[in-house]
């Protein structure tokens, strides 16, 4: 059987070129070789999103922009976390296999333990039990489904590392039951700069947004920070946030024609945004009218979703019935 490739997007913010180059890519991708499980995480989001109709807008958004850059839902069995029942139920019982100390120990949570204690507050002050209890249902999320491997950030891979000790505890109690799953940790993933130069990231506020109207990204794209150099002066291609954006959407000769013009001098940085902007939209501008499609008809994303969570159950209500007979449920 063909192994298994799982992970969630959680719809906390709109996605950017950031997102794109470094999860979104690298996730299609791997759906040649694996059979793909990727899912919108919107009882994750809830830890943090209160706001009803941000929450509900972002996880529209979230899946259309997959579905967007090439998310095939034939191929890929593409649903919302909160459809499954399944993966609540076993959350519940992979929580009675986790000592708490090990949920002490989970960085978000300790972030937010360390902050609290700088400006002096309680420790737990405005900390709720589903933050806490994250890295369960995320475990929850992956064991579900067998997963084998799990593309995910750096910063996941602690949440990982708790799933397999979950697995782990649980198969060594009762009979094997879980597969242990690895993570998948792009080490060479493309990051490419914001428009202040440090990584585009949605907690700096630096980002270009994906399918945002052409007005809103030329906008963005104005305003990348450059040095001050004249027209007339010589330019370093490799130091320069415009030229490190643009080489991820050109062809080798538009880069290397662009590159040419830096160093001879006379190509003013404004050109250089206004060739950039145009390469943005030559790559984009297909994406967003599927993106507008998706965004304008939300019914047909809902179908979509509700027909790869169809198709998850068939994997999770098995599994569960599976897990409740180990245990003497
Ligand atoms: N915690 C992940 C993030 O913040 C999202 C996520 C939820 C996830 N469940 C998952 C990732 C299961 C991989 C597998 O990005």
């Amino acid at each position: 059987m063909a192994k298994i490739a799982l992970t969630g997007i959680k719809p906390t913010g709109t996605p950017h070129l950031g997102n794109l180059l470094g999860a979104i890519k690298p996730a299609l991708e791997l759906t040649k070789d694996y059979l793909a499980f990727y899912f919108i995480a919107d009882y994750h989001a809830l830890t943090s999103v209160k706001d009803k109709k941000l929450l509900h807008e972002q996880i529209y958004k979230v899946a259309a922009t997959w579905l967007a850059a090439g998310l095939d839902p034939e191929k890929v069995v593409f649903y919302r976390q909160s459809d499954i029942p399944e993966i609540f139920e076993l959350n519940w019982i992979l929580s009675c296999f986790t000592p708490k100390g090990l949920l002490n120990r989970a960085h978000a949570y300790k972030a937010c333990v360390d902050k609290n204690l700088e400006f002096e507050n309680d420790p737990d002050m405005g900390i709720n039990c589903g933050l806490f209890n994250y890295p369960v249902l995320m475990a929850a999320d992956i064991l579900m489904f067998n997963s084998n491997v799990v593309p995910v950030g750096q910063d996941q891979k602690q949440h990982l590392e708790m799933a397999r000790d979950m697995a782990h505890t649980f198969n060594q109690n009762y009979k094997k039951i879980f597969t242990l799953p690895e993570p998948l940790i792009q080490e060479n993933v493309k990051t490419i700069p914001g428009i202040d130069g440090r990584k585009m990231s949605k907690s700096y506020h630096n980002e270009i947004p994906l399918f945002a109207t052409p007005k809103e990204v030329r906008k963005k794209v104005m305003q990348i920070v450059s040095d001050s150099k004249g027209v007339e002066e010589a330019k370093d291609p490799d130091s320069c946030n415009i030229f490190a954006i643009y080489q991820h959407f050109s062809t080798p000769e538009q880069i290397e024609d662009l590159r040419g013009r830096y160093l001879a001098g006379g190509l003013g940085y404004g050109t250089a945004k206004q060739e950039l902007f145009e390469r943005l939209e030559d790559s984009f501008a297909e994406g967003r009218e599927k993106y507008n499609y998706y965004m304008a008809h939300k019914e047909e994303v809902d179908r979509i979703l509700r027909e790869g969570a169809v198709k998850a159950r068939k994997i999770a209500t098995p599994l569960l019935a599976k897990i409740r007979n180990s245990i003497g449920i």
